[in-house]
């Protein structure tokens, strides 16, 4: 579904990818892990057309991508959860949802029942202000808002981040649940419990390259991705 190929992109003078592969089968969770820089977010980016590519291409669905606008990535159903979360604290749960419904137009309560089915907890929190809900909670909120745009590959940039155990837990259920329900899933991810609980395929990125992947759970339990940690 998604196919990454020689993958070139950075900041102004600065190369961070250096020739990235990676692949992501329909239904499928693929995890990315690697140590803080090693250009984990700017693959994100890339991916959702906020930064430019400079060299090698990006297919979805057997479409060329790889120069198209982010709103036309948006529109083929390539959608991100970016670092930090980024809900809008002002705003009440079901309008942080409402946003994530607009590329289709507004929501209706078709389009919510079967997000709250999924995130029960949001329909308690629904005229709440997105800022007064716990950090696992407005983590929650921002799947459901990506999920309100219909993905049809979701790229979520470290969700675990600043939650407890249990939060993480609660996040991850709703991550696998989403891709069984037919999303696939790109997860950049530090926590290897979420990664484990969710990933089929994981990637180890260094310095902007994919170094090994494989099944998750080998990698994942394997010695390259504790030195990987520990920045070797
Ligand atoms: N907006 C930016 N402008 C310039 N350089 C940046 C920018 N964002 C990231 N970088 C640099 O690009 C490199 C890769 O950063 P990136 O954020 O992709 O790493 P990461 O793997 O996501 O790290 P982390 O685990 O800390 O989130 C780093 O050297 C970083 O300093
Ligand atoms: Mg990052």
């Amino acid at each position: 579904m998604l196919s990454i190929e020689g993958l070139v992109a950075g900041y102004d003078r600065l190369e961070v990818l250096h020739g990235l592969d990676l692949a992501v089968a329909a239904q499928q969770a693929v995890t990315v892990v690697g140590a803080n820089g090693a250009g984990k977010s700017t693959l994100c980016r890339a991916l959702s057309g906020l930064i430019k590519v400079r060299a090698g291409s990006i297919r979805f669905d057997g479409q060329d991508i790889t120069h198209a606008s982010t709103s036309a990535r948006v529109r083929a159903g390539v959608i991100q959860v970016p670092e930090g979360r980024q809900v809008f604290p002002q705003m009440t749960v079901l309008e942080n949802l409402a946003l994530g419904a607009f590329v289709h137009g507004a929501p209706r309560d078709a389009d919510l029942d079967p997000i709250f089915a999924l995130f029960p907890i949001l329909r308690e929190r629904r005229d709440k202000h997105a800022g007064m809900l716990s950090g696992g909670e407005q983590q929650l909120l921002a799947l459901a808002r990506a999920m309100m745009s219909r993905p049809r590959l979701l790229i979520l940039d470290e969700p675990s981040q600043g939650l407890s155990p249990k939060a993480v837990a609660l996040v991850a259920d709703a991550i696998a649940e989403i891709r069984r329900r037919g999303v696939a899933v790109l997860l950049v991810e530090q926590n290897l419990a979420l990664a484990t609980a969710v990933a089929q395929v994981a990637y180890v990125l260094e310095n902007g390259q994919s170094l090994t992947h494989g099944p998750a759970e080998d990698i994942l339990s394997g010695s390259l991705v504790a030195d990987s940690y520990l920045g070797h």
